[in-house]
């Protein structure tokens, strides 16, 4: 398999720039790697590297675009740290897509910012929740009708321990080795479950699709074992980004990771032809939206 890793120098997250080369490989679902692009810890935010800033029952903390701060234990002054460390990575990794991707910028849509202090190799997960299977990002309650998932990642491990992830095929052969199994899209199907509240709207054929492709991906203990895959240690102090509805990944080791969502209309990109909306429509040969 050809590499889905593309390796970048830069480590400054201000100094970023287009690069013509790096946006077709983000485009084509691989994964930009900034080893050398840490998110640098105020000395008084070393104290917040621990899982008891984590509310009882929860695994991320998210700090939504209104500001409003989710999932912190602790008093007062924690959750403002907490708060006040997410706002800054926030910052930082807008700034860092805002310098590669200038041309995505006008038609960005921010989502929550999360702080993982949550150890990955002890979590115990339904197998469709499961991360440590490889599979691409689809939610079953938010149908987005192909809006791209953008993710920043760093990991600010403490020790210096890496956050290991698994990186798979790329899109449009996990599409053409799972969409003959998919099940057929039911628009009343749909229509129910958008009544009984389990979608927040109605869920697409894309939708469906995607679902069909993450669980067909998780489901498949043959394909999880010997599908083309790289494994890769993302460093202590480095940052990584790719479209985590494109890039097949599962996250198998670390703790400590902090995570900016950016949502983009398909019609946006660089070129809209590289999208999952653009290829299972090319795929079916139907419109899915
Ligand atoms: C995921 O998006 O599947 C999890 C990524 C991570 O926790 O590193
Ligand atoms: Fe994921």
């Amino acid at each position: 398999m050809e590499t889905q890793l593309v390796e970048i120098e830069l480590a400054d997250w201000s100094a970023a720039k287009p690069n013509d080369e790096w946006i077709a490989a983000l485009e084509a679902g691989k994964v930009l790697y900034f080893p050398r692009l840490a998110f640098d810890l105020l000395p008084e935010e070393r104290g917040l590297l621990t899982p008891e800033v984590l509310s009882p029952g929860v695994r991320n903390i998210s700090l939504n675009s209104d500001g409003t701060l989710k999932g912190a234990a602790g008093d007062e002054a924690v959750q403002r740290a907490v708060g006040a460390m997410v706002l800054r990575f926030r910052e930082q990794a807008q700034q860092l897509i805002h310098g590669l991707l200038p041309h995505y910028t006008p038609a960005l849509r921010l989502a929550p910012t999360s702080y993982r202090p949550a150890q990955v190799e002890t979590r115990v997960q339904s197998w469709r929740a499961d991360d440590k299977r490889l599979h691409v990002d689809s939610f079953p309650s938010r149908p987005n009708y192909g809006e791209r998932i953008l993710r920043v990642f760093t990991n600010a491990n403490p020790d210096g321990l890496p956050r290991v992830w698994r990186v798979g095929e790329p899109f449009e052969a996990v599409a053409a080795r799972f969409l003959p199994r998919a099940k057929p899209y039911v628009r009343w199907q749909a229509k129910l479950l958008r009544a009984l509240r389990v979608t927040k709207s109605l869920r697409s054929e894309y939708d469906h699709l995607m679902l069909q492709l993450h669980d067909g991906m998780k489901s498949d203990l043959e394909y999880q074992k010997t599908s083309p895959q790289l494994t890769v240690p993302f460093a202590a102090g480095s940052v990584w980004v790719c479209f985590s509805d494109q890039t097949s990944h599962a996250v198998m080791a670390g703790q400590y990771m902090l995570e900016q969502t950016l949502h983009l209309a398909p019609a946006k990109q660089y070129n809209p032809d590289s999208s999952p909306l653009a290829i299972l429509s090319r795929l079916t040969g139907r419109n899915l939206v």
